[in-house]
């Protein structure tokens, strides 16, 4: 919409003040007395032209004003362009904001982006830490499809390592029943066990390895044993992942790799990247101004580890997929594995997608909300569950405030939301803070208030029962609360394009709770099923516009927003 101007403004520039290819940016103006559009341009290129910025901006808002789109063009303060548009242009402008609800077709042939996210390891119950790279990286990866992206998301489970060592041994020492009948709390405690008695008896964890050596090396017995593991986690996990609305097209896990590695082992030493350290283990060393200390990569006892399966990962997924990116979302806590990771990939001299250690900090409940006897995670499952039924009270307290068929549905959808949006409206580089209160408040930033307003809309239209398709063009001019309502609509094009570039998802979140503000605002302000002449159904078409926006945004970012409510 603002191509025309930015190409009148750049032949002006050119033309009059001899500056050629200036790029021009224009923003939205917090106050709406400010107009639709503003841009600092004159400020930026003065010095350039030998002129005051207010007498550049003056000549630019003279050549704007004559342009079809605008309304009127007023410099303002040291030298700001300020520009309103007309509303055909800006209602006619809103129809690209209705094509980017729906996913854009997959551009073909092109490269995918690879978001890695989840990887929990295995024989342990998810942790409600594992929630943030979980739902972080499912949004990243519906984001890109959205933008139409091809994109493998990829669970790499922690299901190799000498903790399944310790597992078997503990299982031999002191389970009561063989391993298929166990339940994950059962894995869990004989883990826990393990490692108490570890403390009194180092013997045991000689013994660990030795087990885990003889999985390694096929043992008939203890690979059953481990599949085992495997699947009774992976049953628990996957009722989690449909709760949230996560799905994988690959789960790969580390013992994936276990036959991939040997080769990329022969391939550092003979380049001379992999060095003997010390006491015989195989290490990566790192240049000088890295400043990174070297990783091992093949243990004394001829073990690999974590390392070299993040080796051979990469590898593979970039001999399979041939992506343009590789996106790691995982915990702050690596941040220096990530790189010491990606330095030893590019000693390797490999030809390199882009890869990105997308990091998250931690998250903590605000005060003694919801606390655990020490050294216990608090468990996924119960803050969704507690969730559930603090959505299910809400409900009820609501009574018939809330209209909905299906309140057992409706208490899921806003109790498994809620956890979620306070996870995805939070930056995800800084630590972030659960509070009950606030993830389930009907008017602040969270999920219910999201799920309200998209409710709100709805009903609406159901109410006005007639097709709402096309914005009206005719209208000479918009109330202010219906301009500031299109003026966000329209923003959400780039919100997407920001979100995706910076990898953050809380651009998104805060982008929907601004728009719910907005519309609220619209709602109580303006009728709409009663307004008169040209107004209504340019306010339901504002309405329906606002509706798919949130119901588009809600998705990307896993939540389910309802009909009524
Ligand atoms: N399973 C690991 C953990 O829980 C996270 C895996 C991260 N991804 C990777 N490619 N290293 O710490």
């Amino acid at each position: 919409m603002l191509e025309s101007l930015t190409k009148k403004a750049q032949v002006v520039l050119r033309d009059s003040f001899g500056v050629a290819d200036v790029p021009l940016e224009w923003h939205r103006p917090q106050d709406i007395s400010h107009g639709d559009a503003s841009s600092a341009v004159a400020l930026r290129i003065a010095k350039q032209t030998g002129k005051k910025p207010r007498e550049v901006a003056e000549e630019l808002c003279n050549a704007l004003s004559a342009v079809e789109e605008v309304e009127k063009a007023e410099v303002a303060g040291p030298g700001y362009v300020n520009v309103w548009l007309t509303p055909a242009a800006l209602l006619q402008a809103l129809n690209e904001t209705r094509e980017a609800c729906t996913a854009r077709v997959k551009r073909s042939g092109e490269q995918p982006v690879i978001v890695e996210y989840s990887a929990p390891n295995i024989a342990k119950p998810l942790g409600i830490h594992h929630i943030l790279s979980t739902v972080i990286g499912q949004s990243l990866a519906n984001l890109h499809r959205h933008l139409g992206y091809e994109v493998v998301a990829i669970n790499h489970l922690g299901d190799w390592g000498t903790q399944f060592g310790k597992l078997a041994v503990a299982m031999q020492s002191w389970s009561e029943k063989p391993v298929e009948e166990c339940t994950l709390d059962e894995l869990l405690a004989l883990y826990v066990r393990f490692h108490e008695e570890a403390e009194k008896d180092a013997s045991l964890d000689d013994k660990a390895r030795a087990a885990f050596k003889k999985i390694e090396s096929g043992d008939a017995e203890l690979r059953a044993f481990w599949k085992e593991v495997v699947r009774i986690t992976m049953e628990q996990l996957n009722v989690l992942y449909a709760r949230l609305h996560v799905s994988f097209d690959y789960t790969h896990g580390e013992s994936f790799y276990e036959d991939k590695m040997q080769p990329i082992l022969e391939e550092g030493k003979k380049k001379g990247v992999f060095k003997e350290g010390r006491e015989g283990a195989l290490i990566a060393e790192f240049p000088e101004e890295t400043n990174l200390s070297p990783a091992i990569v093949l243990k004394a006892d001829d073990a690999t580890i974590y390392f070299t399966r993040d080796l051979a990962t990469a590898r593979y997924r970039i001999d399979t997929f041939h992506p343009r990116e590789m996106l790691y979302v995982v915990d702050i806590a690596q941040e220096y594995y990530f790189k010491q990771l990606f330095a030893a990939l590019e000693q390797l001299e490999w030809e390199l997608p882009h890869m990105e250690h997308v990091v998250f900090g931690r998250m903590g409940f605000a005060d003694g909300q919801m606390s655990t006897r020490k050294g216990n995670i608090v468990r996924l499952e119960h803050v969704l569950d507690e969730a559930f039924k603090r959505a299910e009270k809400v409900i009820q307290d609501h009574g018939d405030a809330i209209q909905t068929d299906d309140p057992h549905a409706l208490a899921e959808m806003m109790g498994v939301g809620a956890v979620v949006y306070s996870v995805l409206s939070q930056n995800r580089k800084m630590n972030m803070t659960f509070d009950w209160e606030k993830a389930l408040s009907f008017d602040g930033n969270s999920a219910p208030y999201l799920q309200y307003t998209h409710a709100r809309a709805r009903s609406v239209l159901r109410k006005a029962d007639e097709d709402v398709s096309d914005f009206p063009t005719s209208l000479q001019t918009l109330v202010e609360k219906e301009r500031t309502l299109v003026g966000t609509l329209l923003e959400f094009s780039r919100i997407l394009e920001e979100a995706r570039v910076t990898r953050m998802p809380h651009t998104l979140a805060n982008y929907l709770y601004r728009l719910c503000q907005d519309y609220n605002a619209f709602y109580n302000d303006l009728p709409i099923l009663k307004a008169e002449g040209p107004s209504r159904p340019l306010r339901l078409a504002l309405t329906q516009c606002t509706a798919s926006v949130l119901k588009a945004g809600a998705e990307i970012l896993t939540l389910r927003v309802p009909e009524c409510m």
